[in-house]
């Protein structure tokens, strides 16, 4: 049986630029995306900036993520915005799970398991993002690490839910460091992924889900990468906030 992922390209800005920067951003990205594109391109800018987002993307067949939320659905949370919120702007995805929530924000598997049963209770596609650390890297037990992740934050889905996931392998040293993974890594990974939902789903949930690399992807190492047959796109941090590198991503991609 063959199947077919389409890419999908998604940038994070994570917590850069003000509105008119981004705005910039976003205009010079759409300004070099042709109408048609073979692969689907998200952006995931700050919540301050996703309504200007959603209403300049206009026709464009761009998605739009939220970097995250809280796994509340309202109430006294000061400062926290909610699933609900994103999808009532007019949002698609959210980021779940980020290397820098887990690490900086000590946000535990336990509560990234809340974050992606809210998202998709609200109606949105989670990408979950999962990898290892330096040190797990460097003792070659990755491969159970993020089989961990796995287990503890998305495996308790049943089947219809867990289609909704797009999954980012995003091995930790990798980000922002400029240290990628080899596409060799990538795709050992990417497999050992594949096989997992396998084990856990069936053979046709793992060949239809889309599992994306990040860790300083540019402009010039995104086609060795994204040529991995188990890597189905990339989520990219630094280099999205140039529009011209991105788009060069992007055609490395589709
Ligand atoms: P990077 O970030 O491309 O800057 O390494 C990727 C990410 O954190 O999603």
């Amino acid at each position: 049986m063959d199947f077919f992922r389409k890419m999908i390209v998604a940038s994070n800005w994570k917590m850069n630029t003000n509105i008119p920067e981004g705005q910039k951003l976003l205009e010079e990205i759409m300004a070099g995306f042709p109408a048609e594109l073979p692969c689907q391109v998200i952006v995931a800018p700050p919540f301050t900036h996703l309504q200007m987002v959603i209403r300049n993307i206009g026709d464009k067949k761009l998605g739009v993520a939220a970097q995250n939320c809280h796994y509340e659905t309202s109430g006294a949370f000061t400062g926290e915005v909610s699933a609900g919120m994103i999808k009532s702007l007019g949002a698609g995805y959210v980021i779940v799970g980020h290397s820098e929530r887990r690490h900086l924000f000590h946000e535990t598997s336990e509560i990234i398991k809340k974050k992606v049963d809210t998202v998709l209770a609200a109606g949105l596609k989670p990408i979950f993002c999962c990898g290892e650390p330096l040190d797990i890297r460097e003792s070659e037990t990755h491969n159970a690490y993020v089989r961990m992740q796995l287990e503890q934050s998305i495996f308790h889905l049943d089947e219809d839910a867990f289609k909704k996931i797009i999954i980012a392998y995003e091995p930790v040293w990798a980000i922002g460091t400029g240290m990628t993974a080899t596409p060799e890594q990538a795709q050992e990974m990417h497999s050992h992924i594949r096989d997992q939902i396998a084990i856990h789903y069936n053979k046709i949930v793992s060949e239809e889900t889309h599992i994306l690399y990040g860790g300083s992807i540019k402009p010039d190492n995104a086609k060795d990468i994204f040529t991995q047959p188990d890597v189905d796109g990339g989520l990219v941090g630094g280099a999205s906030l140039n529009a011209k590198g991105f788009l060069e991503i992007i055609n490395a991609a589709c």
